[in-house]
């Protein structure tokens, strides 16, 4: 079964819906410039590998007082100028290609922040919503993975832990609707694919972010 690695490639596809690319969190790739302007822009971003999976590599950067800090699973580094955080990530990306993303403050349960797995199989000609779980990261990361010593909870579990004001049953129903749409833009560009894992993350206010596509989900 086809599958697709390159994040930016994916994501990229995502953005020709105009209802849909109010859901991507804003993308750069990681370049000279780009670091400096999405951190002036949003004050946190992340840093992912254009090619990764269960969690690795992904960094964390913002802005602290006059200088900045690097997050690195639970190791945090301390920077004074852009150069030296810059310096800081090329030692850890080692090479690799790597793009940035604006850090999404997820809602959290006890301070580990949740992200859900909606997962889409194709069975003949129509596609099944075969999962929509939560997971909580492991305390102190800001990944979510279970590679990475996340915790997966029942979707609304989630949803009532992490956003108590917000109806389950209502953002179940809105990131469903939003999974279909995204594997309609998905099949159209790689067709072929067969099973689609989206990893949305829901902010504070309980607005629905696509912070990754996988095309091999487990
Ligand atoms: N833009 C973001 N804002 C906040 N958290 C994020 C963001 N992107 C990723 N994360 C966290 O990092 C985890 C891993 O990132 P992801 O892009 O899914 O890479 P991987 O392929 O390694 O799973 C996500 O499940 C989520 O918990
Ligand atoms: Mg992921």
């Amino acid at each position: 079964m086809r599958s697709v690695s390159n994040k930016w490639a994916k994501t990229a596809v995502l953005q020709k819906k105009q209802d849909v690319a109010l859901h991507l969190p804003p993308m750069r790739p990681y370049g000279l410039s780009g670091l400096g302007k999405m951190l002036d822009l949003y004050g946190r971003v992340v840093a992912k590998p254009v090619k990764g999976s269960g969690g690795g590599g992904v960094l964390f950067v913002g802005r602290r007082g006059q200088g900045y800090y690097l997050k690195n699973g639970r190791k945090v580094r301390h920077y004074r100028s852009l150069a030296a955080l810059r310096g800081g990530i090329d030692r850890l990306r080692r090479g690799r290609k790597y793009f940035l993303q604006r850090w999404i403050s997820l809602a959290e349960i006890r301070g580990r922040p949740v992200d859900y797995r909606v997962k889409l199989v194709k069975e003949g000609s129509a596609w099944r919503l075969k999962a929509l779980v939560g997971r909580m990261a492991s305390p102190g990361l800001s990944v979510t993975n279970l590679a990475q010593g996340g915790v997966q909870l029942r979707g609304a579990d989630a949803i009532r832990r992490s956003l108590p004001s917000i109806r389950a049953v209502t953002k179940k129903r809105e990131m469903t609707r939003l999974a279909y749409t995204c594997t309609r833009l998905m099949e159209e560009a790689f067709p072929g694919i067969g099973a689609l894992g989206y990893d949305f993350g829901l902010d504070r206010s309980g607005r629905i972010w696509i912070l990754e596509v996988n095309t091999r989900p487990r």
